[in-house]
């Protein structure tokens, strides 16, 4: 299991500003017509759990993040140059960015209006935008980046440690350390270019282009190519030792460990070649050009991140943890959310990659551990909510999610069979590469891979109410 306690309770902001438009201006506008419809972008991407992650009126291609860290103040300057396109005209529009300060915005190199609400950085560019229109929003800001702390005491964002920083967004942290459309709807190439002290690394996603010492500093840079959500995004920073190889299918891995963590990890890091080319197998191929790990020594978090291409570990990871996270790389990553209620598709296939590969690998088969849960009694935590409807952002991560949504695939697996059962797991990796996929549409496909009606299967393992009574 991945998550220490299994529970997790993530903020709603609901302390946004609610844009009040005087009566007589909105009857004005009602009275217009559509004509006139709003030119402001959405504060929000309109996911029920969290009502202000992402921003309506635009898809941010690319970004291009400069950030300088100085380890011992905790302070962090960031440029960030966001490549985005209107799909509507806007007069104005948001980004979400959560503490910090800003000071100064352009839109195509004009200086922009800006204001601040809540985790909402309203921008107003001096001219505006037609619908369909690119344009580049640069974002410059500093400050010491404040971690969202969960009631429960996890931790997302950007979260300092005793020689660097732990930087995990899922679900809401990469609003700490940089102004995003944060929301898995929107997915984007990204560059890094992290300055930091000399001797420490600054760990990102993708490939590692070049590194350069100077004046007691040095700066990373780092190429995400393949279309990342924000929440995947890090910038990992501490004293680490890197090993980097290409693996046989010319992937290229970079693992970076916390010296603390180096005689606890060697051992299972060794297996990350075998468990991309098993999971390759069995999923499809590796969807990224990178891979690897960060392995830093910040125990008090309590969880490990799929950070694409290049998973983030709080300490040593056991084996099951690595097939796990790595397995995210296909579901999850690769194939993205559309709304956080159908977190079961991330989680539930990264959990039943690892009853796989017990199984594969002379332990425990998936029918055992499908059992031993079954016999938990119904007052279990298990039970307690249906895995495809968890109900609020505070049950993401918890037990019925990663173990009753596992569950449901290995329901499913009986139903169809093995062979047509890792059929639909590569169709759905390939069908969706790079994009995005619901449980609707996961439910469809099974169906059409096997040509059977998986409806009840799906309702009593995903949506019912307490334990199901048959198994
Ligand atoms: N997605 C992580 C995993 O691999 C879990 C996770 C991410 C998490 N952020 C979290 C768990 C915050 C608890 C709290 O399972
Ligand atoms: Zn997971």
């Amino acid at each position: 299991m991945q998550v220490a306690n299994s529970r997790r309770t993530a903020i709603l902001r609901r302390d946004a500003v609610l844009a009040t438009v005087p009566v007589a201006v909105a009857a004005l506008l009602a009275a217009a017509g559509p004509a006139s419809a709003s030119t402001i972008g959405a504060s929000g991407a309109g996911d029920p759990y969290f009502p202000l992650s992402g921003n309506g009126g635009y898809h941010v291609s690319h970004y291009d993040l400069t950030l300088r860290y100085d380890i011992s103040s905790r302070h962090l300057d960031g440029k960030a140059v966001l490549t985005a396109r209107a799909t509507e005209k806007l007069t104005r529009f948001d980004l979400d960015l959560n503490g910090l300060k800003v000071t100064r915005v352009t839109v195509d190199g004009r200086t922009a209006h800006f204001s601040r609400s809540g985790q909402e950085l309203l921008v107003t560019p001096s001219r505006a935008l037609a619908k369909g229109r690119e344009f580049r929003v640069a974002v410059s800001y500093n400050g010491t980046p404040k971690q969202v702390t969960d009631p429960d005491g996890s931790a997302d964002g950007w979260i300092a440690t005793d020689d660097g920083a732990f930087v995990a967004g899922e679900p809401q942290g990469a609003m700490t350390w940089f102004p995003a459309n944060s929301h898995p709807k929107d997915k984007s190439s990204y560059d890094f270019t992290i300055t930091v002290p000399k001797g420490s690394t600054a760990v990102a996603n993708g490939v590692l282009l070049g590194q350069h010492t100077a004046q007691g500093r040095t700066t990373f840079r780092w190429r995400q190519s393949e279309p990342m959500a924000a929440y995947l995004a890090t910038a990992t920073v501490g004293k680490f030792k890197v090993d980097q190889f290409t693996t046989r299918d010319g992937i290229k891995v970079y693992n970076a460990v916390d010296p603390r963590e180096a005689n606890g990890s060697a051992a299972v890091l060794k297996k990350l070649p075998s468990v991309l080319e098993w999971e390759s197998k069995l999923f499809g191929p590796y969807p990224f050009r990178s891979a690897g790990s960060i392995v830093d020594h910040a125990p008090s978090i309590g969880y490990a991140l799929e950070t694409q291409g290049r998973p983030l570990y709080d300490s040593a990871p056991d084996l099951s943890t690595l097939v796990h996270e790595n397995a995210h790389q296909w579901f999850g990553d690769s194939v993205s959310l559309t709304a956080w209620k159908d977190i079961w598709l991330n989680e539930a296939f990264a959990t039943y990659a690892e009853w796989l590969y017990s199984e594969q690998h002379g332990g425990d088969s998936a029918q055992k551990a499908f059992d031993a849960l079954y016999a938990r009694p119904a007052s279990d935590e298990l039970w307690a909510y249906p895995p495809g409807d968890p109900g609020s952002g505070e049950n993401i991560f918890g037990t019925p999610v990663y173990a009753r949504g596992a569950m449901a695939l290995h329901e499913l697996r009986k139903a169809v069979g093995d062979r047509v059962f890792f059929r639909i797991l590569r169709a759905w990796a390939s069908e969706h590469r790079y994009g995005h996929g619901t449980t609707a549409e996961f439910v469809k496909l099974a169906e059409g891979e096997s040509g059977k009606d998986l409806g009840s299967l799906f309702h009593t393992w995903l949506y019912e109410k307490g334990k199901p009574n048959q198994a």
